[in-house]
């Protein structure tokens, strides 16, 4: 009977990655609200916009990927960086290396990033969403619009395996509130590009 109630317990509660979601439903919807107000699939020239801030959060996510803690704790992880994807777009569009204007960054030691790494990871996911809007404006994952594309064993196939890594992985319970603090972090970074992206447009 106590095992019955044990194993539904832990059928109920929620996951690592369950509780990060939770946590940021609101950075995400702020984040894609913001996004949206650029009108990045309007025209290439804001799109190239977009792509500058995609740029600046890839290029901060960089070191992470290639981290070798990480690496250990999340095998394949370096594999998953998409910055060279952002670079070769912004090739395709003739755009030049952009300029982080920002003044902020990732953390490069310390739980935390994995926190970071689950916006990074996860924002592959609605990406689906924004390459089909790409597509208006001839862009797609060949071209142009490279780093949005699903991984070549699908989409949620890659999500999930990332997803069931880091729910594996053992942390006491300050490392956890480093990882939920990260995530929220790096939602905050992203935050803060498309605010002054707007302010030096302005
Ligand atoms: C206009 C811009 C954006 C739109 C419309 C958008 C849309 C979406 C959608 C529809 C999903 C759910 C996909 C699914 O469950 O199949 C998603 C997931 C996610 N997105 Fe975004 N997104 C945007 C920008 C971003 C950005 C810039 C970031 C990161 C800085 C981000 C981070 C995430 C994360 C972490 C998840 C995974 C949530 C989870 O399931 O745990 N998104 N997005």
């Amino acid at each position: 009977m106590t095992t019955d109630i044990k194993a539904r317990v832990t059928e109920q509660t929620p996951t690592r990655l369950e509780r990060i979601k939770a946590n940021t439903r609101e950075d995400h919807q702020q984040i894609d609200d913001l996004v949206m107000a650029m009108k990045p699939f309007d025209s290439r020239e804001n799109y190239g916009r977009f792509l500058a801030l995609q740029y600046c959060f890839h290029a901060v996510m960089k070191p992470l990927y290639h981290a070798d803690d990480l690496n250990a704790l999340i095998p394949g992880l370096s594999e998953r960086s998409r910055f060279d994807s952002v670079c070769a777009d912004l090739g395709d569009l003739g755009l030049a290396t952009p300029r982080d204007h920002s003044g902020t960054s990732a953390p490069l030691t310390g739980p935390g990033r994995l926190g970071w790494l689950y916006v990074c990871e996860g924002s592959n996911l609605g990406a689906a969403f924004l390459l089909k809007a790409a597509a208006r404006l001839d862009l797609n994952d060949g071209f142009g619009a490279r780093h949005l594309a699903g991984h070549d064993e699908g989409r949620g196939k890659h999500w999930r395996q990332f997803v069931e890594q880091l729910n594996g992985l053992v942390l006491n319970a300050d490392e956890e509130i480093a990882v939920q603090q990260g995530a929220h972090d790096a939602f905050g970074f992203f935050h803060n590009l498309v605010i002054t992206d707007r302010k030096v447009a302005a």
